[in-house]
């Protein structure tokens, strides 16, 4: 069945159909599709231009077939000839209800249906993945107040530099991962204005009350210019380029849990219902769910690519390129929504060791900064300061020893400043306790920033 039957003489070519067809995987959005009918017919009879009468039919035959899909007793069949999920509602629709079906579509194109289905879709999946975005946040919350004084070595260039705290280093995904859910909020503010009753491109001249509609389906208001309802698609760049960042900042996280968990470091364990073996090697238990959220980040960065090279040379107003639109969003949302909820689900079930993360952050000369910072405070230049230290990180290398093992006599060999104090000074709780400004990881002002965080997730 075709909307557009009229003008033609001739049957489409199959293969045309099956190129142009979008009903494969916009039936998606079937719901929305008759949400968005319901909201249609709803504002025609108030405003005059369709009989209760027909109002009420329609609304029935809509519910009808929301009902019926829901439950299975109606299937969207690929072979059923119709070209996309409005023609298939619309198709069903007459048959069900008759003649008042025919009137579902006046004062409508499927232009500004479109471009409302998918909103309202998209609106639906921005709140849900917030809602996973949070639940991740909590997570680390967790972590991180259990972890205050779980010493670990933070690095610069894969190096070991200074001591840090493991909550401390959850921290710095929590603010990753709270901005990207700030970034679907703005993306939800920006994107709420409803295209229905913006017709092919030029409006109709149906009296529509367009704020009604918009305030049936919880929009801010009605979109205020009909080319762009009908030929926007910002909303889905943004939304992939949010996503994107999302799936960039899981992929860092999986890169270092995945370096974390090899036997060289040892610092976490996968649990077992989160790790995978092979086929080969019995002793192997593999993070392949790691290894996976980092590879997929490839595919969401490129439907973000796609799209806005799709969207390049598109004249206004609508274009059938925009239906490419589609598949890309869908896969996009679908993948990042599956990478958040097994991510969120291996890192809870995860261990830390951290003794290991402790002993490692005390051999690697994480305190070299500290042992400048005491000669500072005893009035030695800080460049200075920087070569005494290193020529005594020089020795320990040569004897296979920390900072913290040199006797005293050693130290005053290199520089008589040192004084008993100076093992305390460079202890690794001083190092990481004397870091107390906000953002830093002494206990303190990390206790101050969880404080800050947990309020934030309660509002
Ligand atoms: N399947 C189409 C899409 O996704 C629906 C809009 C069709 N409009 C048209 N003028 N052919 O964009």
């Amino acid at each position: 069945m075709k909307l557009w039957g009229g003008r033609f003489t001739k049957e489409t070519n199959q293969l045309v159909h099956n190129f142009n067809e979008s009903l494969s995987f916009d039936q998606k959005f079937y719901h929305q599709d008759i949400e968005g009918s319901i909201a249609h017919v709803k504002m025609l009879e108030k405003q005059g231009i369709l009989s209760a009468q027909d109002r009420d039919d329609i609304i029935r035959g809509l519910e009808s077939i929301l009902s019926d899909l829901e439950n299975g007793r109606l299937t969207i069949s690929p072979d059923s000839g119709y070209e996309d999920i409005h023609s298939f509602v619309e198709g069903t629709l007459t048959e069900r209800v008759g003649e008042a079906g025919k009137r579902l579509h006046t004062g409508r194109s499927r232009n500004d249906q479109v471009a409302l289905d998918m909103k309202l879709y998209t609106r639906d999946e921005i709140d849900e993945i917030e809602k996973l975005v949070k639940d991740l946040l909590q997570e680390l919350l967790v972590i991180m107040e259990a972890n205050t004084d779980t010493f670990m070595p933070g690095f610069t260039h894969l190096q070991k530099a200074q001591p840090i705290t493991l909550a401390h280093h959850m921290g710095a995904y929590f603010e990753m991962f709270s901005r990207d859910r700030s970034r679907l909020q703005d993306i939800r503010r920006r994107m709420n204005y409803c295209p229905l009753g913006s017709g092919a491109l030029a409006g109709t001249t149906y009296p529509l009350d367009r704020e009604y509609t918009a305030s049936l389906l919880g929009f801010d208001g009605p979109t205020l210019n009909s080319m762009d309802s009908v030929a926007d698609r910002d909303y889905l760049i943004e939304l992939l380029s949010a996503l994107s960042t999302i799936a960039m900042h899981l992929s860092r996280f999986c890169e270092e849990i995945i370096i974390w968990n090899t036997n060289e470091y040892r610092f976490v364990e996968i649990d077992d219902s989160y790790s995978t073996g092979s086929s080969i090697m019995p002793q192997k238990k593999n993070p392949d769910i790691a290894e996976l959220i980092r590879g997929k980040t490839g595919r969401v960065y490129g439907a973000l690519v796609s799209l806005l090279t799709t969207m390049k040379g598109i004249p206004l107003a609508y274009n059938k390129d925009m239906q490419e639109d589609k598949e890309l969003t869908f896969d996009a949302i679908d993948t990042v929504k599956g990478c958040l909820a097994l991510f969120t689900g291996m890192i809870s079930t995860m261990s830390f060791r951290k003794d290991v993360m402790e002993a490692s952050a005390k051999n690697g000369f994480t305190n070299a900064t500290d042992a400048a910072d005491y000669l500072v405070g005893k009035g030695v230049p800080f460049r200075d300061a920087h070569g005494i230290v290193g020529q005594l990180v020089l020795l320990c290398i040569q004897k296979g020893i920390a900072l913290d093992d040199l006797s005293l006599e050693e130290y005053r060999q290199i520089s008589p400043v040192f004084e008993e104090d100076v093992y305390d000074a460079i202890s690794m709780k001083t190092c990481v306790e004397k870091r107390i400004t906000i953002g830093a990881p002494g206990q303190d002002a990390m206790k101050q920033v969880i404080g800050i965080y947990k309020k934030m997730l309660a509002e």
